[in-house]
């Protein structure tokens, strides 16, 4: 039997790492920003410090998006609560702490907001502890309505639909390019969704997959002009950095 998904109310536009044109990406201030811009999801990734805390953060290394040095997976709470995570974008944003899904959950809760969740698997560690820690946090707080859970990482898709089925946890295979087998992938997860890079995406590809009931979900376009097509292929939702750009062109959800 097919598994039955929750009733997601699937924006056509969701803001990546938080409002991250805007603000320092995948900080509090920047899914703050999502919502005063009228946003009600967010694609946001996580994974795990050296002591297993969960933290919303892209990269492997602190380098690119703070004022420290140095990998994750080496660091505890205490180092990276030191951090400054907002002046490398800009003054305004100077004194913002790296968020840990603890803080970042409450946020989503207090907005009523929508989240796709990205295990994201840069360190030694497991995807499958990754997925181990962070999906009972998910399901303690948020909805299965206002939940994807994503990875690249299959492994830790696999755990996560271990530890929680369909109706609970709707997944997210992501994916650089559609694969081949895409149809197998998905059914071995139950999943909801694909999400893909946009520019690698096909009308072919994107037909066989929403006749086949699942959602479709593109990352990470910025330029409305180049991805319109895609809308009449039948995307369902951009993941983009700058979802402002393409208010008025993006269809209205579920047509
Ligand atoms: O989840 C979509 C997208 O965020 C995947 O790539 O590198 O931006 O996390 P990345
Ligand atoms: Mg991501």
């Amino acid at each position: 039997m097919p598994p039955s998904h929750p009733a997601i109310a699937l924006p056509r536009l969701i803001a990546h790492r938080g409002l991250s044109a805007h603000a320092p990406e995948n900080t509090l201030t920047a899914v703050k920003a999502a919502h005063d811009a009228g946003y009600q999801w967010v694609e946001l990734d996580v994974q795990l410090l050296g002591d297993g805390t969960p933290v919303i953060w892209h990269d492997a290394t602190l380098k690119r998006c703070s004022d420290g040095h140095g990998r994750l997976a080496t660091l505890d709470l205490a180092a990276v609560r030191k951090l400054d995570v907002g002046a490398w974008f800009g003054d305004g944003f100077r004194g913002e702490r790296m968020a840990t899904l603890s803080d970042m959950l409450e946020l989503l809760v207090e907005l009523d907001m929508g989240v796709n969740m990205e295990l994201k698997v840069t360190s030694k560690r497991s995807g499958t502890e990754l997925a181990e820690v962070v999906v009972p946090r998910l399901l303690k707080s948020l909805p299965p309505e206002r939940l994807i859970l994503s990875s690249f990482d299959q492994p830790s898709l696999q755990h996560a639909r271990s530890l929680a089925d369909a109706s609970l946890l709707p997944i997210g295979v992501l994916t650089e390019s559609v694969p081949e087998k895409w149809r197998a992938r998905c059914e071995a997860l139950d999943a909801y969704s694909i999400h893909t890079d946009w520019t690698r995406l096909s009308a072919r590809r994107t037909r066989e997959i929403k006749a086949a009931g699942y959602r479709l979900l593109c990352y990470t376009p910025n330029d409305p002009a180049a991805f319109a097509q895609r809308w009449e292929w039948g995307v369902d939702s951009a993941i983009s950095d700058d979802p402002a750009l393409f208010s008025g062109i993006a269809p209205p959800p579920g047509t």
